[in-house]
């Protein structure tokens, strides 16, 4: 089967009576001229079912307690989180921002994480106050710290540890978070880990539950999840402990263009799930409560962003630019990561008279390339042009550049839109604006 761009937008995409493009039923076209653009819209429909698919193959797959935490850093604010807490989800957060986000969405305590690799006082003394089902310390010099807090606050606080296996996943190398030179982690290889596990044992004010990894962010290899769940039982095996709860982390990866690989989730769920039952059954332990913590894969297709187009104009060795109204600091992933998209007119999605484009933004950076090479219809000031697979690590890690305000963002629904961020407006008394 010949698959189309379209096969990159949320599920529920369309094309309305004109042929041009529509997410649950609603006109890309009239969404972006009654909000303005940038614009960035998610899908319900494609994150309920990403999240059902996931938790689905891990019943099906997993005869013991689990879990799906979602990643916020991908995309979190108060909008999407209250929705992402109806959906049976846990949640993993970062920071004290992303912390009371969860807890004002309703999220239960017993189903978030506390993740970070300098996490602050303020930051741990919030998690442990709500009683969060696990702080997952990072390095030895944490877990001393935290004991002191606990010690301070005569609380306890359950944790996990994040262990560095040494291993090596294919992806860009800021992805990378498992190898010997990660910032991430208790390191494996010199024992750092282990004795982690003693001393976290041996704490009054410590409830050591279960060992973490993530091997990195956007991997399509189920190997290195194999290798580091027996790494993981290796370890505790090791220390005579049986773990209560482990988590092999999330980073599996979605299809950004045609040419990348499906990233359908039931080969890594099967990896995982068979890499833990096998390694439990091996040393006759009780399966231990998993949990995996995806980000991309719950709201990266869900999410599309429309541009308006400005500016074009043929460079001195013939590069044909097509400039939009957003750019880096909305998405930075291609000048960070070098990350590649795809893009198509909103109101032609399937033109087939192209010509070969530089979709360029708006800020003052050579690097500011939304995609060096695309093939476009002919496109003029006040087109709009949508780019699939915006959903995660985009308004996550957005900035205000050249003092740009960040986009709005839209929840959609058949007959509803609802506001999840309204536009930033610089206002009087403001940062921007203020004395
Ligand atoms: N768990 C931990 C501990 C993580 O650090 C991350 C992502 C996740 C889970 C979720 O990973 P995911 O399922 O979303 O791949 N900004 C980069 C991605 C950074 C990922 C950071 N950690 C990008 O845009 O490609």
């Amino acid at each position: 089967m010949t698959r189309s761009i379209l096969d990159l937008f949320p599920v529920s995409v369309s094309l309305d009576a004109t042929g041009s493009l529509a997410v649950a039923g609603h006109s890309l076209t009239a969404l972006a001229r009654h909000y303005g653009t940038p614009l960035y819209v998610y899908d319900a429909a494609t994150i309920t079912g990403q999240i059902a698919q996931i938790q689905d193959l891990l019943a099906q797959n997993y005869p013991a307690a689990l879990d799906v935490t979602y990643a916020a850093k991908a995309y979190f604010s108060l909008g999407m989180a209250r929705r992402l807490a109806q959906l049976n989800l846990g949640v993993d957060v970062v920071s004290l921002g992303e912390l009371r986000v969860a807890q004002k969405a309703g999220f239960a305590p017993e189903r978030v994480h506390l993740h970070g690799n300098n996490k602050s006082e303020s930051d741990l003394l919030a998690a442990v106050e709500w009683g969060v089902q696990a702080i997952v310390v990072d390095s030895l010099e944490e877990l001393a710290y935290l004991e002191r807090l606990c010690a301070r606050l005569r609380r306890t606080a359950r944790i996990w540890l994040r262990v560095t296996p040494g291993i090596h996943v294919d992806t860009h190398a800021y992805r990378q978070t498992a190898h010997p030179a990660s910032k991430f982690g208790l390191p494996l290889a010199d024992g750092q880990a282990a004795e982690g596990i003693r001393r976290a044992r041996a704490s009054q004010w410590l409830k050591l539950t279960g060992l973490h990894t993530h091997l990195g962010s956007l991997v399509f290899e189920v190997e290195p999840y194999c290798q580091a769940i027996e790494t993981l039982l290796e370890l505790a095996a090791s220390q005579d402990w049986v773990p209560e709860e482990l988590s092999p982390g999330g980073g599996w990866g979605v299809p950004y263009t045609l040419d990348d690989p499906q990233g359908e989730p039931q080969p890594w769920i099967e990896a995982v799930t068979g890499a833990v039952k096998a390694g439990c059954a091996r040393r006759g332990w009780p399966l231990p409560k998993l949990l995996l913590e995806p980000g991309r894969m719950i709201v990266a297709r869900a999410g599309v962003v429309i541009y308006t187009v400005g500016t074009t104009k043929t460079a001195a060795d013939g590069t044909y630019f097509v400039a939009v109204d957003g750019g880096m600091a909305d998405n930075p992933r291609p000048a960070l990561y070098q990350a590649q998209y795809t893009a198509c007119r909103v109101d032609l999605p399937n033109s087939p008279v192209t010509r070969k484009t530089t979709l360029v933004g708006k800020f003052c950076e050579t690097g500011d390339r939304l995609i060096p090479e695309v093939y476009l219809p002919p496109l003029e000031r006040g087109d709009l042009v949508a780019m699939p697979v915006a959903g995660a690590y985009h308004l996550a890690m957005s900035s205000n550049y050249n003092l740009a305000a960040r986009p709005a963002v839209l929840w959609l629904e058949p007959g509803k839109v609802q506001t999840l961020q309204p536009r930033e407006e610089p206002h009087e008394g403001g940062w921007w604006l203020g004395e």
